[in-house]
């Protein structure tokens, strides 16, 4: 069992029950650091609170209700006595073409996805100012940067959590707060699978979703745990993010998952493409 170093930092990471949350969870308490993981059942983080007694916590939160989340990163502030390090992990997908999507659902998507995440990082600010500064780290995907079909809320609501992060890395930076985007490709997580919700689908996008998928069928069937997947081992996505925040000089913007500079360099050209289309643009040189 390793005890909080004296250099220990305190984290708060939400969805820390399972999957990456869980992953960084983990590494942070490895290396020595504390960590407060907000987590929607009881002993979530059971384990990780049996190996690490003295650094580890954990708090109920549902990330869409801005009051709770206003009481929780207060109370995770107080658990250590402060907060270095703050990661909004919690989040879901949604598969549903724009035609197909339903109000509610489409709402409770931007709920989780967006408000939860503005929710935390507004929370949050007060303790990191106190403590002289610290880092806020939103976990986006590639699909920030390009879209898929039927992916469309997904995409948008990546999209909005890094335009407010833009802006909020430049209000923040004066006190010490630096904010990273985490632009993650694909992991083995419950992301596609528990997940995942399907917005009603409708016959007119049956071929769309065979060429991609392989089945128009939706919701799809969650993943064999047998089967042999492509997408990586959270654990390295928790060690690229660790090396990062020890980084003296901590870009913006970082890329984890072998896939994902691939992925990020063929949504550039993509929208490369599409100024040069529209209307002659020129890409400076
Ligand atoms: N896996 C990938 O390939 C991938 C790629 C790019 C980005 N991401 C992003 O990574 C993040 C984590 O996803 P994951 O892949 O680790 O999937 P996951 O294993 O399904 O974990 C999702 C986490 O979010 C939590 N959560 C869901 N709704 C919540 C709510 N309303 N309030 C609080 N917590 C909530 C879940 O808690 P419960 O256990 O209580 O449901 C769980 O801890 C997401 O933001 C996702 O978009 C994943």
């Amino acid at each position: 069992m390793k005890q909080p170093s004296s250099s220990a930092r305190t984290w708060l990471i939400t969805g820390a029950g399972r999957g990456l949350g869980r992953a960084f969870a983990h590494a942070a308490l490895e290396q020595g650091d504390r960590v407060v993981g907000t987590v929607r059942r009881p002993g979530a983080m059971a384990e990780l609170l049996a190996e690490y007694p003295n650094s580890a916590r954990e708090i109920l939160l549902d990330v869409r209700d801005a009051a709770a989340v206003a009481t929780v990163v207060d109370l995770a502030a107080q658990a250590f006595g402060g907060l270095d390090i703050v990661v909004n992990n919690a989040g879901g997908g949604i598969v549903g073409a724009i035609e197909e999507l339903d109000e509610q659902q489409a709402r409770e998507h931007l709920d989780l996805n967006l408000f939860g995440a503005i929710w935390v990082s507004r929370a949050a600010i007060p303790h990191l100012r106190a403590r002289g500064g610290g880092d806020i780290v939103q976990i986006s995907t590639v699909g920030a940067i390009g879209s898929m079909p039927t992916f469309g809320l997904y995409n948008a609501g990546k999209w909005a959590l890094e335009g407010f992060s833009e802006a909020l890395a430049a209000e923040v930076a004066h006190i010490g707060i630096r904010v990273t985007i985490a632009q993650l490709g694909g992991f083995a997580t419950d992301w596609a699978g528990s997940s995942m919700s399907f917005a009603s689908p409708k016959p007119e996008y049956d071929v769309l979703r065979n060429s991609l998928f392989g089945t128009a069928e939706i919701p799809w069937l969650a993943a064999d745990p047998e089967s042999s997947s492509t997408d990586a081992d959270p654990r390295t996505a928790a060690e690229a993010l660790i090396a990062h925040l020890s980084g003296s000089e901590r870009p913006l913007r970082i890329l984890i998952g072998d896939d994902a500079r691939e992925h990020a360099a063929l949504a550039y050209a993509a929208r490369r493409d599409s100024y040069g289309e529209a209307r002659g643009f020129n890409w400076p040189s």
